[in-house]
């Protein structure tokens, strides 16, 4: 088995797709969101260390091969503030990272942002993460890519991410490639349930509940097979069959929930809708305690893990051929 360092668990997504290639062990988690501790901890076996990754020593993460990590990124999204490195808020965090894969080399590192990260700054902040992995021993044996998660993981979502994986060992990095694009024949009907009446707290209605904008609504909505969003003063209508990419601000204040159209009415995703959006298994449990609001960041956080685990594959079967003897 190979063990797992992973940072910025969130609720697991990158954890569950290198689980699901049954090679892997997750030996040191580390999250600080006391929230999306719950949802992890619900779902796997190991215990999450819920320090501030700054007060987190070397020492105290046990020995292991890979590294996994979408660091913060609002520091780099179009979303955020765009002013990476220098935002002490989240700027630091991929630092935090190197603090621990300089000192403990292991054979793999895994990262996963936005897109966003590899045009920000005129390209300054991508060439700082790639000239840091270099000066640490991966010169040479890194590979960064932008994947959709509609045409690498089968997952109707269009969630462009940036994947970088880097490696110890040269024979390991040659016999690894990025996956390739696959169809997509999995429907927002095939997650989305447009069949029964829902908790009615997510429809919208003309009296109770976003009755301001419930007109607009029923005039701009008119296909099922559409995932549509309330954008201040108009309805967007998506690319049919796509969802959009789920942020971790939806469900606060103006940042609406995708909404979809079904015989019951007008409604907005259930939390348990978007994991789903991120390619989570139907078995994956969400905390009955935790409200909403925190739900929806946590999908919108995470990952479409279907892509995770066909790039984690890779190297699993990149390494296998080095490390015959481990099992
Ligand atoms: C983009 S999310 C990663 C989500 C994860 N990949 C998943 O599948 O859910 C980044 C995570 O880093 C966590 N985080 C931010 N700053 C941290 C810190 N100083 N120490 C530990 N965790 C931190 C946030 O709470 C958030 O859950």
């Amino acid at each position: 088995m190979y063990k797992i360092c992973s940072l910025f668990a969130g609720v697991g997504g990158i954890d569950l797709g290198f689980l699901q290639t049954k090679r892997c062990k997750i030996v040191y988690a580390n999250e600080f969101d006391s929230y999306a501790v719950k949802t992890y901890e619900l779902n796997f076996k190991n215990k999450v260390d819920c320090r501030d990754i700054h007060k987190v020593q070397i020492d105290d993460i046990p020995k292991f091969d890979i590294m996994i990590g979408g660091f913060p990124c609002t520091s780099f999204s179009v979303a955020g503030y765009r002013k990476g490195f220098l935002d002490h808020r989240t700027g630091d965090l991929f630092f935090e990272m190197e603090r621990i894969f300089k000192e403990r080399k292991p054979q793999v590192i895994f990262l996963e942002n936005v897109k966003n990260l590899v045009g920000h700054d005129h390209g300054e902040t991508f060439n700082t993460i790639i000239k840091s992995l270099e000066n640490a021993g991966y010169k040479n044996k890194i590979i960064a890519n932008v994947l959709n998660a509609c045409e690498y993981g089968n997952v109707p979502q269009n969630r462009e991410r940036v994947y970088i994986v880097a490696f110890l060992d040269e024979e390991v990095f040659k016999r690894f490639h990025m996956p390739e694009p696959i169809p997509l024949n999995k429907s927002i009907k095939d997650i989305f349930d447009f069949k029964n009446k829902v908790d009615e707290k997510y429809y919208y209605d003309g009296v109770k509940y976003k009755a301001q904008i419930y007109q607009k609504l029923v005039e701009a909505m008119d296909d099922e097979n559409t995932v549509y969003q309330w954008r201040r003063k108009y309805v967007r209508k998506n690319q049919n069959n796509l969802v959009p990419t789920l942020t971790a601000n939806m469900g606060e204040g103006g940042h609406n929930v995708p909404l979809i159209k079904t015989k019951y009415g007008i409604r907005k995703l259930m939390p348990v809708e978007c994991f789903y959006a991120q390619g989570f298994p139907k078995r994956f449990k969400l905390p009955t305690d935790v409200s909403d609001t925190r739900l929806y960041k946590q999908a919108g956080n995470s990952v479409a893990v279907p892509v995770v685990y066909r790039i984690a594959q890779n190297i699993i079967d990149a390494l296998d051929e080095e490390n015959e003897e481990i099992s």
